[in-house]
């Protein structure tokens, strides 16, 4: 079901100092920080010859990365999101085997303007799962 890692997600404590390591002590593509709002997070996409890192930094009050560092002061992974063909039936199937969709269970529009939904972690693992559907 699951088909190529599309991106790693990192939350950071300073978005600009993150950045300028992935470009400067790394060598890294790294595009330009965009909010989304919708979201709570700005984020900057790193692109990399067989992926993408994603850096998250907290948007708003009610953002769901506040949390997450105040728990990992230096930053750490957040989630990682592995494409499918169709998230529908994806999850369906994970609904199935007893897996938990984050929120009301249905995809929603993701950063990139793509159905996504979310997998609980501890159902895998520790690990936040993200679906898109590419
Ligand atoms: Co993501």
């Amino acid at each position: 079901m699951i088909g190529r890692l599309n991106h790693v997600a990192i939350a950071v404590p300073d978005l600009a100092a993150a950045a300028d390591q992935y470009r400067e002590t790394l060598g890294a593509n790294v595009g330009a920080p965009q909010d989304e709002p919708d979201h709570g997070v700005t984020v900057i996409f790193i692109e990399l010859p067989n992926t993408k890192i994603e850096l998250l930094y907290p948007l708003g009050d009610n953002s769901p990365i506040k949390g997450f560092l105040e728990k990992n002061p230096s930053g750490g992974i957040h989630h990682i999101c592995y494409e499918v063909d169709d998230i529908d039936a994806s999850a369906r199937k994970l609904t199935d085997k007893g897996a938990r969709v984050l929120g009301d269970g249905k995809p929603k529009i993701g950063a990139h303007g793509k159905p996504v939904l979310f997998l609980h972690p501890k159902d895998f693992n520790g690990t936040l799962i993200e679906l898109e559907q590419v």
